[in-house]
């Protein structure tokens, strides 16, 4: 018996890695790995020459895993019969997409160093990437991640924010992140990439904040652009860019800001609010500072860790199964 216990400890420890958070650092897989970021990159760029939007929508899973109990592909987790995953939470159902490119990462990975190139930084080297890729800065990502044994569908209905936000609930969230506010502001010129449904925003088409009328803030011409795209009744599924140059990443999504051209409500409230505009004009006229802002807050969200215990998971969709650790609990 203690021989069995002795076993089950020993592969108890080789599975998991402790609870406190791990230390990152660039060039974590140098020598156990040394191509992983190569072939993150490779294939990140051939799913790009398939379907440009893609990297745009793998870019925002480092968001949507990063607020909700840390950057550990929780995000990842398909439902099971005992735990509701995130993917279908209220921000993430039918709108997250593009999962199949981070499987056929973790498949090549797999190939190459089996077993040891976490879930949790695949996203965020394919985060990292996606912005390169699109013409945006190029920053060195720290890795060493573990990924989550599970997920929480609740904690992600809790934490991510509505496309109805303003400014100051915002502020509020990201500041619970150690996000200051011109860390928000840049952070939000990720949608300068990609795309949204009109579910997102006929609300301020057409009733905003319950007044019967449209948003003010909406330059009239852009109004009758997204009033064709997104009519009263209509398709809600349909999706338009997020701002005027939906593949490359630039300032452009600050110009259009200034201009009344945000898409989102949570876009425009931020040259509405003065604690937000000052960012987004400053952004709006120097690209670079606008870079320099966003590659900080994608580094510091990239530090998000919940301390929970995790492992190397072999399919980015499940946890690894344990029949060691079950033959002996039960
Ligand atoms: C500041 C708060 C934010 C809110 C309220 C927000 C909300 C949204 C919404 C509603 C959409 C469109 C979803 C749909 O209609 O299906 C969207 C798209 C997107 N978001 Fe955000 N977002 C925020 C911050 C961020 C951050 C911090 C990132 C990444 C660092 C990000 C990256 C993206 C990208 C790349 C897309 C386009 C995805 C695609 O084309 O598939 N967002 N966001
Ligand atoms: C911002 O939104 C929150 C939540 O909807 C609301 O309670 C608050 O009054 C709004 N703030 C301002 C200044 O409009
Ligand atoms: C924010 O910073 C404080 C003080 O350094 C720290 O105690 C707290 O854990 C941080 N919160 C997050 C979510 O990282
Ligand atoms: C607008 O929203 C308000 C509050 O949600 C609702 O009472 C009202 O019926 C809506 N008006 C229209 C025209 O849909």
């Amino acid at each position: 018996m203690s021989s069995l216990l002795a076993a089950f400890l020993l592969l108890t420890s080789l599975a998991f890695t402790s609870a406190s958070t791990v230390p990152l650092r660039p060039g974590f897989y140098a020598d156990t790995c040394p191509e992983a970021e190569f072939i993150v990159k490779d294939v990140m760029w051939r799913n790009m020459m398939r379907e440009p939007r893609s990297v745009a929508s793998v870019m925002r899973f480092q968001f949507h895993d990063c607020f909700v109990n840390g950057c550990d592909a929780s995000l990842l987790l398909d439902d099971t019969p005992n735990m509701l995953g995130e993917k279908l939470s209220l921000s993430n159902i039918d709108s997250l997409r593009s999962y199949e490119v981070i499987d056929e990462v973790k498949e090549e990975l797999e190939k190459v160093c089996p077993g040891t190139v976490s879930c949790a930084d695949i996203v965020i080297m394919a985060a990292r990437d996606a912005v390169v890729l699109s013409g945006g800065p190029r920053w060195e990502v720290k890795l060493g991640r573990v990924d989550s044994l599970t997920a929480s569908q609740e904690d992600s209905n809790n934490i991510m924010p509505s496309p109805r936000a303003n400014a100051s609930l915002l502020i509020d969230l990201f500041e619970r992140f150690n996000l200051s506010v011109k860390d928000m502001v840049a952070l939000s010129g990720s949608h300068s990439i990609g795309q949204g449904r009109c579910f997102s925003i006929v609300f301020r088409l057409y009733n905003q904040s319950g007044s019967g009328k449209p948003d003010p803030a909406i330059e009239p011409k852009y109004r009758e652009k997204l009033n064709k795209l997104c009519p009263l009744g209509g398709d809600e599924s349909v999706t338009g860019d997020l701002d005027a140059t939906p593949t490359t990443f630039d300032n452009r999504y600050f110009k259009d800001l200034v201009a009344g051209r945000g898409f989102l409500n949570s876009d425009q409230t931020l040259h509405t609010f003065p604690e937000t505009r000052k960012y987004v004009i400053l952004f709006s006229i120097d690209q670079q500072a606008f870079f320099n802002a966003f590659v900080e807050g994608m580094i510091k969200m990239g530090d998000l860790q919940s301390g929970r215990p995790g492992e190397i998971r072999s399919n980015c969709r499940m946890a690894n199964s344990r029949p060691v650790n079950v033959l002996l609990e039960s």
